[in-house]
């Protein structure tokens, strides 16, 4: 069973049960929002509905939407994160509040996919200068049978939720956490161990934030729920990490593949999830309608850091990178199994692929050069923002390149100097 594909539409079907209407998913590319580069939650194309104006479809809408979030990107390797995600996520625009938003996650966790109860935890708002405590959103959850040991009450940085970019609509928010280990599971939650997996957020949006930093409240009361829908499918297929859901493993499977690697060490394993989830979002950028291609600005600069990072890590797995072209390889998997649900990776299909086989040949064709030319510049221990930014230029390395042969290398290099001069 491809657990994904069984999620997406049990989740949908549950909301449409409870009178929601099911949108697509936006694009990756946000319209509206000039201060953020992707689509980071599925709230985030909703915000006009969420400040107020009428959503035609009404007041309860329900979606998977493609997400990426690049502020993930030093987590990518470990055993639950990804730049690129899916989000499941369902909305109410001054409909429903916390009492039943609350309780139609817990039904379709423990009812509908026969998550255990006991293995739940929950965490809620702790109240700071701009709103209280969220006693109200704790008091559903005892309601619903959970200890106050499972209730954790956390900090404006655990519990608060957006907005999206600069200002806009935001909220405390209650977090659902599932105990995923073998080990037996304690009965008091405790955020910090990672066994306890975030699943699933729902935020309370009853805030507007100002560009001055103001809190003011909005017209309506609203919900925006996001689950993460790989991390779910994880537990539904009782696997240990997001890698080896069934949508993903063939990906690992095809870069162990190319790599002609059967057991892997953990580093090499980290190698091969970075690459996975590179080649995932530089996939769909590439395969979003907007059609962004490689470049050394926004959007295109990011999807060229996904290209090169990857490229990078099939070299320190031992590829022989120069004697093939790898990365339109990776991407036909992905297109094959992300394709029926995303049917524009299908109808892009010749433009992923061309604009993938030019950018890995560019790649290739500065990276021995600028790589001798780190090394010169690398001899008094240090490579200065100035020397960073010409690596930059010249050879199109993106920074964290840079940072990463440095640190292989024991070389300082000063990131925050070259963002300054970026
Ligand atoms: N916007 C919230 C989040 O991204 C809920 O979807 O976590």
């Amino acid at each position: 069973m491809n657990g994904s594909e069984e999620l997406r539409k049990k989740y949908l079907n549950f909301f449409e049960k409870k009178k929601h209407k099911v949108i697509d998913s936006y694009s990756l590319i946000p319209d509206n929002d000039p201060s953020v580069l992707f689509t980071t939650a599925g709230m985030h194309p909703l915000v006009p509905f969420l400040i107020g104006h009428k959503h035609p479809l009404g007041d309860r809408i329900v979606n998977v939407q493609k997400c990426i979030r690049t502020g993930d990107i030093e987590d990518v390797g470990d055993d639950v994160h990804f730049t690129f995600f899916e989000m499941l996520g369902n909305w109410s625009f001054g409909d429903y509040f916390k009492e039943e938003s609350i309780k139609m996650s817990y039904e379709f966790l423990v009812k509908d996919l026969g998550f255990s109860k006991d293995k739940l935890a929950v965490s809620c708002f702790r109240g700071s200068k701009h709103a209280p405590k969220d006693e109200d959103s704790a008091k559903v959850w005892l309601d619903l049978g959970f200890s106050q040991d499972r209730i954790a009450f956390l900090s404006k940085k655990e519990n608060w939720w957006g907005p999206a970019g600069q200002t806009g609509p935001c909220g405390p928010d209650t977090e659902i956490f599932y105990w995923n280990s073998e080990k037996k599971v304690p009965i008091k939650f405790d955020f910090e161990d990672s066994n306890w997996v975030e699943i699933w957020n729902n935020v309370f949006m009853e805030y507007d934030k100002q560009k001055n930093g103001d809190m003011i409240p909005l017209k309506q009361k609203n919900v925006d729920t996001g689950m993460g829908l790989e991390r779910v499918a994880m537990i539904l297929e009782k696997v240990d990490n997001v890698y080896e859901i069934a949508s993903i493993k063939p990906i690992f499977d095809k870069v162990k593949d190319i790599a002609g690697l059967k057991k892997l060490s953990k580093e090499q394993i980290k190698s091969v999830r970075i690459i996975v989830d590179h080649m995932r979002a530089a996939t769909f950028i590439l395969g979003d309608n907007k059609r962004i291609v490689p470049s050394n600005l926004d959007q295109g600069y990011i999807l060229r850091r996904f290209i090169r990072r990857a490229i990078r890590h099939l070299r320190i797995l031992g590829v022989d990178i120069y004697n093939n072209i790898f990365t339109p390889k990776i991407a036909e998997i992905i297109i094959n199994n992300f394709g029926k649900t995303y049917c524009e990776l299908i109808e892009n299909k010749e433009f992923i692929i061309s604009e993938l086989k030019k950018e890995e040949e560019n790649f290739k064709k500065t990276l021995e050069k600028g790589l001798r030319k780190f090394n010169l510049m690398a001899k008094d221990g240090k490579i200065n923002a100035e020397e960073a930014f010409f690596l930059f230029q010249t050879y199109g390395f993106p920074v964290e390149l840079i940072a990463e042969f440095g640190k292989e290398k024991g070389i300082v290099v000063d990131v925050k100097g070259f963002d300054k001069e970026f």
